[in-house]
């Protein structure tokens, strides 16, 4: 029999890469054969996010191209999974009743019956938490969870030659920033169990990956209670992962909430020569009125504190932040206490996203999206042109080091994916003055990007690049022989 074709398509942030990876292993478990090309698919799935309405608008636009064909072919199955089917729900059937599944993405477990379902009876499937839904306990039982199997069943063998991948290591989140969809897409923050984790990743490092990123949206909150009056804590789990799996070159994390940063943390980042010196830790915005709209939890004045300590740990730390431009009531005095804090902090890069009021969150039903669209874009414009500015400073300063760069390969443009609900900038690089043939790309431990001149065999490598030259946005360098 011929094996089914499916295309999955992957918006957003980390956490939906990831989802998009045991999703697929899954389907290739049950027999499909994934393929590249969405005209060849029987089963077309977008795995979607939700974060800003222009990342909706990709996916409204990929199933209004999909309208004819669903005509001419009934038996074709299109599935919508991830944050947006959580939080359009039966609304996105009525918008495009040819679309068969919708599955939230803390029902992803389930989503190879609903297709096979689909595609017998040709009814719609949906599995959603919904609103009221299952807020899980914040320990997970793992043996009782399907959802944990999920990322139980990750299937790494070496002959996939991977660099980097992602391990969960929370799910959800609790916070309810007042902008964000992501409590109500993703749930209630569940931890997983240590032991889980520490296999995930000695698992992907048996199989060769070198840098694993570990996942969470407010990832330093991590507490599992192991329920015999032990707790894991955020900082136990890092130096047991780094010291379980000494063949691990490099360790990461996103995303940090600046509030619950402890100094045990920090600790564990100075220790452990494996962890990198990179902290994601959004700062969202820089007056105190602002932030407390937000309900972020904190002032700007303890945001400055923890990044003065985060440094005091570790001098070379890189950080890096997310700004929201634009939020309802902003006024200009209130921006530039955004810039200002941005230059206090000097972030090695910043994420900045106009205010997108989202259908269900706090911010959307209490305050008026008032600040124009050509408000929030010059401020949008301006924050860019500050971060780049001292992207150029800071860039400059490493212009004579060495640093040691894991290989990525001989891509044009490097994706860069921003942490918590789901960002996605993509940053070209500039060209120096003399750009050849073979050039490669890769990252530092700080997440910054260095292109240098090599053969395409040193892909997931680590090498040491002596930096010779700087942009705003990208570092150039020669291999160390
Ligand atoms: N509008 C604009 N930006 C948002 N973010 C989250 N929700 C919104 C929204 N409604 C940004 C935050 C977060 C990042 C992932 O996306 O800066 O850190
Ligand atoms: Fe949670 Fe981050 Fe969204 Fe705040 S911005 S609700 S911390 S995911």
């Amino acid at each position: 029999m011929m094996r089914a074709k499916l295309y999955l398509e992957t918006f957003g942030c980390q956490m939906n890469v990831l989802d998009s990876e045991l999703v697929l292993g899954q389907f290739c478990a049950c027999g499909y054969e994934p393929v590249g090309e969405r005209d060849q698919a029987d089963v077309i799935l977008y795995n979607t996010c939700s974060v800003r309405e222009h990342a909706e608008q990709k996916v409204w636009s990929r199933l209004g191209e999909l309208r004819e064909r669903k005509t001419a072919d009934p038996g074709l199955v299109i599935g919508v999974i991830g944050c947006l089917a959580e939080r359009d729900g039966a609304n996105l059937f009525r918008r495009y009743p040819y679309v068969d599944i919708l599955c939230g993405p803390s029902e992803l477990d389930k989503l190879p019956g609903m297709v096979r379902n689909a595609t017998v009876t040709s009814g719609r499937q949906s599995a959603l938490m919904g609103r009221s839904g299952s807020r899980r306990s914040s320990t997970l039982d793992a043996a009782e969870d399907k959802l944990e199997m999920l990322d139980l069943s990750r299937s790494v063998s070496p002959s996939d030659e991977r660099t980097q991948a992602y391990v969960r290591i929370t799910r959800g989140c609790n916070k309810f920033c007042t902008y964000c969809v992501v409590p109500y897409t993703r749930g209630a923050e569940v931890h997983r169990p240590p032991q889980n984790v520490i296999d995930e990743v000695r698992k992907l490092a048996d199989a060769g990956v070198t840098e694993v990123t570990l996942l969470g949206q407010t990832i330093n909150h991590y507490a599992y209670d192991h329920g015999d009056g032990r707790v894991t804590t955020f900082a136990g789990l890092l130096y047991q992962i780094h010291e379980a799996v000494p063949h691990l070159a490099r360790l990461r994390f996103v995303t940090s909430f600046p509030r619950d940063f402890t100094n045990d943390a920090l600790a564990a980042m100075r220790d452990c020569p494996r962890i990198c010196r990179y902290l994601h830790a959004p700062a969202q915005h820089g007056s105190d009125r602002v932030l407390r709209l937000m309900n972020r939890g904190y002032a700007a004045g303890q945001y400055v504190e923890f990044i003065d300590r985060a440094r005091e740990y570790m001098p070379d730390v890189c950080i890096a932040s997310d700004f929201i431009v634009g939020f309802p009531t902003e006024t200009d005095e209130e921006y530039a206490q955004t810039a200002d804090l941005l230059r206090r902090c000097r972030f090695k890069n910043s994420f900045i996203f106009k205010y997108s009021p989202r259908p269900g969150t706090v911010a959307m039903d209490r305050f008026a999206d008032d600040v124009p669209e050509s408000v929030k874009r010059s401020r949008n414009n301006d924050l860019l042109g500050v971060q780049q500015e001292i992207c150029g400073e800071e860039n400059r300063k490493m212009i004579g080091k060495k640093v040691e760069v894991l290989v990525e390969g001989q891509s044009k443009l490097v994706s860069r994916k921003g942490g918590g609900g789901g960002a996605t900038v993509e940053l070209g690089w500039e060209k120096p003055a003399a750009a050849t043939q073979g050039q490669l790309v890769g990252r530092t431990r700080g997440d910054q990007v260095v292109v240098f001149d090599g053969p395409a065999s040193l892909k997931g490598k680590l090498i040491d690049v002596a930096i010779v030259d700087a942009k705003s946005l990208t570092l150039f360098g020669h291999r160390e022989e």
